[in-house]
């Protein structure tokens, strides 16, 4: 294991607003040409809380901050045993290709399910993001299907491949 995941403090502010400054950090697939995100305001209301969270992966070698992951509701029925999270993960593009990905993504999915009820986690990515698609695949998400015509951004419509991991899974 060469990364872990740790929760964001307010000194973590201005590398939150870097990490997030242009499309090519934020990366091809994450870029939706939406006013930015406030880290200020996030760091003021607390990164994590009970539908929403934050955590930055960073190197475990030198400790240096690699990219965030997090996560958010996605519900498939009133019980609150149907709330599923639905993860977001962005690496710093000098962090890509390392592997690292898929180990943030495996340790997310523990995260989350030794501090939350949920049973599934899911990650849901471009179908042209194949990078992404690996790492879920790398990390023991199991790949469910095509949401069609599901993401509006640059302009079009984009397909995304859904991928979820289950709280029995292996
Ligand atoms: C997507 C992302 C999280 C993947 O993490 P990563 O650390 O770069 O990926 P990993 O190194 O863990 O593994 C990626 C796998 O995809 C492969 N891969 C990487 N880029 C690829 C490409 N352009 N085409 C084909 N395969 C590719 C790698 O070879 C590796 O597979 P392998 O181990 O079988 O060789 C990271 O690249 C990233 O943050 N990208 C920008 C933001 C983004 O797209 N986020 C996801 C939005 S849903």
């Amino acid at each position: 294991m060469h990364v872990r995941l740790r929760p964001p403090t307010v000194a973590d502010v201005p590398w939150l607003d870097e990490a997030d400054s242009t499309p090519e950090n934020r990366g091809l697939f994450n870029d939706f040409g939406l006013p930015r995100t406030s880290h200020a305001e996030q760091a003021q209301k607390g990164f994590i809380d009970e539908n929403h969270g934050k955590l930055i992966v960073e190197r475990i070698a030198d400790g240096e901050p690699l990219g965030t992951v997090d996560w958010r509701p996605a519900m498939y029925g009133p019980p609150p045993e149907s709330r599923a999270w639905q993860l977001g993960i962005s690496l710093l593009p000098a962090a890509r290709g390392h592997g690292y990905g898929a180990e943030a993504l495996r340790l997310i999915a523990e995260y989350l399910f030794a501090n939350t009820g949920a049973n599934r986690v899911e990650g849901s990515t471009d179908i042209e993001n194949i990078a992404s698609q690996r790492a879920l695949e790398k990390a023991g998400f199991s790949r469910e299907g095509v949401n069609r015509g599901a993401q509006f951004r640059a302009g079009t419509f984009h397909e995304l491949v859904l991928y979820s991991r289950l709280r029995s899974d292996p």
